[in-house]
């Protein structure tokens, strides 16, 4: 499809950018466009469009027009002088098969084309046995993103509340448990913090490759927890305080094991009830121990373990929505992420990626000593975790909160809509490939549509999300979907109650 003519500006076109005048309305910004240059297929993408008409420009006689009850439009041939320019700004050169970088500017009138389908596919990078995300924006492309580009080297999907970051995290988590095991299946840990993500369960194609672990029901095994995670439990510990507890687990550890037995939180402030410690500074660890104990956490085993948790091709749901306390949620998090690090890196579980939405919650940038606890293991895993196959996606619609180093480290961008000037200038500053233009087009996007940038991808990419397969959880319906259950749900109460009478 022909789009236009290549025109001479004071800009270009020089070897990054070039403008063209519209000849066909069928042009929109965000299209992928074709110019033959002497070096090869220019490929560019369309950053702008202006609109011009020289009846136009002089303020004071189009008012004269106006106020003389006669329209310009009417008196003069102005459609005949309106224009239409794009600007495009040049991804490269395609020659045998490759994108090269241009080197050469296209001559001012080439023909502008839409870019071909067939080239755009490896041009950005997609790969057919990929995870289908959606559609290019614009174009009828699917956007197939490479498994390894996308977990290897993390990825952070960032919006604001009600873009569609759970829905994309859905999408992504669907193609996961699609794979087939010659294709190489990962384990799908996802620490869902408002019980979106429930409905797998209840999903034909996707129930059986579920299990959903209730936050309630989850235990940190005490037995397997070694005095410096302990320590790290209890960070209002003074040094010679964790060095008492040391001392009391270790030794509360031999004895158990040589008898064979497990042990839990009650032994542990059993023995250091006994002990001889001295006594002002047995009560404040009594006190701190018997915080921790309220949280009904720690027993002698963990549920789940992590071979329960990480399983191939599997989709484990950690469902923390019915816990209120921030810390619990801290706790869990940390405990599990490092466990499933530690499994991954001896090689017991396979290659996994660990969701995490509110991320911002549980990688604080301005961490207090207590939300260190998860921090730490996150960014480790952020860190380290390429090496061994353990990734990490961040979701969250608090950049600015989110932990710099862990973010640093997401490779992948999935950015959906923003509208707070503050987030979207702090995107900005974490994502080098994203220049002004992007950066403003984040405030238009609509729910559903995203910007994808860095590793998984060539260049940066609009995409329109596709429909879910998976059920929606009733935790994540709309109000009105709600409002409609609670009253279906009381009237037919109600009417139980009649016919019962
Ligand atoms: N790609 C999409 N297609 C259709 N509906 C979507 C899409 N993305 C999000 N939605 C809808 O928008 C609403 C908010 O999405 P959600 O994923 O919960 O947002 P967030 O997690 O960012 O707060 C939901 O009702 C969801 O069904
Ligand atoms: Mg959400």
């Amino acid at each position: 499809m022909e789009l236009g003519t290549v025109i001479s500006t004071m800009e270009g076109p020089s070897t990054t950018e070039f403008s063209f005048v519209v000849s066909n309305n069928k042009v929109r910004k965000g299209h992928y466009v074709q110019s033959e240059t002497e070096e090869g297929l220019l490929i560019g993408f369309i950053t702008d469009i202006t609109r011009a008409n020289r009846y136009f420009e002089r303020a004071e006689s189009v008012a004269e027009y106006e106020r003389g009850g006669e329209s310009l439009s009417k008196s003069f041939p102005t459609t005949d002088w309106e224009y239409i320019i794009a600007n495009v700004r040049a991804l490269g050169v395609y020659k045998d098969g490759i994108l090269m970088r241009s080197t050469f500017p296209t001559a001012p009138g080439s023909k502008v084309s839409l870019a071909d389908e067939s080239l755009l596919n490896g041009i950005l990078g997609f790969d057919d046995k990929g995870l289908k995300l959606g559609e290019l924006e614009h174009h009828k492309l699917d956007v197939k993103v490479n498994l390894n580009r996308l977990l290897q080297k993390h990825f952070a999907i960032l919006a604001m509340s009600g873009a569609g970051k759970s829905y994309l995290a859905s999408i992504i988590i669907e193609e996961l448990l699609e794979r087939k095991p010659e294709q190489g299946r990962v384990a799908v840990i996802m620490l869902d913090v408002h019980g979106e993500y429930t409905g797998f369960k209840s999903s034909p194609e996707y129930g059986a490759n579920t299990t959903i672990f209730e936050g309630r029901k989850i235990r940190i095994g005490l037995n397997k927890v070694s005095p410096q995670i302990l320590g790290e439990f209890l960070p209002q510990l003074s040094s010679a305080q964790k060095r008492d507890i040391d001392n009391v687990l270790i030794g509360l550890r031999q004895e158990k094991k040589s008898k064979g037995e497990l042990f839990d939180l009650e032994d542990l402030m059993e023995r250091v009830e006994k002990s001889n410690m001295k006594e002002n500074s047995k009560a404040p660890l009594l006190a701190t121990l018997s915080s921790l104990r309220s949280m009904r956490i720690f027993s002698k085993n963990d549920n789940p373990s992590v071979y329960e948790l990480a399983q191939p091709g599997r989709l484990s749901v950690i469902d923390l929505s019915n816990i209120d306390n921030l810390r619990k949620k801290q706790l869990i998090v940390a405990y599990f992420a490092r466990k499933l690090f530690s499994a991954r890196k001896k090689e017991r579980i396979p290659p996994f990626i660990l969701l995490i939405e509110e991320s911002h919650n549980f990688a604080k940038e301005k961490a207090s000593k207590q939300d260190m606890l998860s921090k730490s293991v996150v960014e480790k895993i952020a860190r380290e975790g390429r090496k061994f196959g353990a990734s990490i996606g961040l979701i969250s619609q608090r950049p600015v909160q989110l932990s710099t180093t862990a973010l640093a480290q997401a490779n992948t961008h999935i950015i959906m809509r923003v509208t707070n000037p503050y987030d979207i200038k702090h995107i900005g500053e974490g994502c080098e490939a994203l220049d002004e233009n992007m950066l403003k087009s984040i405030s238009t996007l609509r729910v559903g549509e995203a910007l994808i940038v860095g590793e998984a991808v060539n260049f940066p990419i609009f995409v329109k999300i596709r429909k879910r397969k998976s059920k929606k959880s009733s935790k994540g319906e709309d109000i009105d979907t709600l409002a409609k259950k609670f009253e279906e749900l009381s009237k037919k109460k109600k009417e139980d109650v009649e016919a019962f009478i």
